[in-house]
């Protein structure tokens, strides 16, 4: 198999001039990292929803900066190839720029990230433009920002009056002129995605926002069926994890329970390895 080119911030703006599609997907352990990777991800997102499918809390607003380092240093292991990008968890970067500036550092010295991704519109503007100005990279995210779940009241489609839709579309030019290099769009309508898509220059990478964004997000546990919790339509399982653990797991159970586990092959003799 050919060599892979590393992907970097500048080749996603390109892959967006080239009308090239861009495939991203959340990871938050080396294992899972190195398999996406292999599998020719562009974009590999250590996403705060961690806080819900690996810790098991309802929300995001638990995540701290220490889980969010020990997560994207474990991927950072994994991962050659695609853009390694870190999620800044709630308050991260919210209260002051010179704390979003710390923080976000950390990602990069101490976790190997190589850009970072934060939630908001016009008002982290000065934030993300002080960010960029001193090197490091950042992805938007716009629509259901999860971190602002309790002002939402739920995870409902955003963006559905033409007010709010022209709000969006402040909000994306607000965050290119910041500097961002791409943008997450999160349950947008399609047609509201395409509008975004089509006005600014960076990429927007959508989840739940239709088909014409320039690239695609999932969070992983949802597309290979780990995560049951709930299923919303946006998420195409690509396989059925949970029920093969399932099966696997009461196999093994009933193995061990009927002495069939492990067999002489499976055990040491003597001194022979
Ligand atoms: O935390 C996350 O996984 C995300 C994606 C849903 C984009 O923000």
């Amino acid at each position: 198999m050919a060599e892979r080119k590393k992907v970097t911030v500048p080749l996603l703006i390109e892959m967006k001039r080239r009308g090239e599609k861009i495939a991203a997907l959340t990871a938050y352990d080396a294992t899972m990292g190195a398999l996406l990777d292999e599998a020719g991800l562009d974009l590999i997102l250590v996403g705060d929803s961690a806080a819900m499918v690996v810790a098991g809390y309802e929300t995001t607003l638990p995540m701290s900066m220490e889980a969010m380092l020990y997560h994207t240093a474990a991927v950072r292991r994994g991962v050659k190839q695609a853009l390694l990008v870190a999620d800044m968890p709630f308050l991260s970067y919210q209260v002051t720029i010179e704390e979003a500036v710390r923080n976000a550092g950390r990602f990069f010295q101490e976790a190997g990230a190589e850009a970072v991704k934060i939630e908001g519109g016009a008002e982290m503007a000065e934030t993300i433009r002080r960010l960029t100005v001193v090197g490091m990279p950042v992805l938007g995210h716009l629509g259901l920002t999860p971190q602002s779940i309790r002002k939402f009241g739920g995870y409902v489609l955003q963006g559905t009056t033409e007010q709010e839709a022209e709000r969006l579309l402040d909000d994306a030019h607000a965050l290119e002129q910041a500097g961002v290099f791409g943008i997450v769009l999160e349950k947008v309508s399609l047609e509201v995605a395409k509008r975004i898509t089509e006005a600014v220059s960076v990429p927007t990478i959508g989840i739940g926002a239709g088909p014409h964004c320039d690239g695609q997000i999932l969070v992983t546990y949802d597309m290979l069926g780990l995560f049951e919790k709930f299923r919303p339509k946006y998420v195409r399982r690509y396989a059925e994890l949970a029920r093969i653990i399932r099966q696997a797991c009461t196999g093994y159970v009933d193995d061990v329970k009927r002495g069939q586990f492990p067999s002489i092959e499976e055990s040491y003799t003597g001194e022979q390895e």
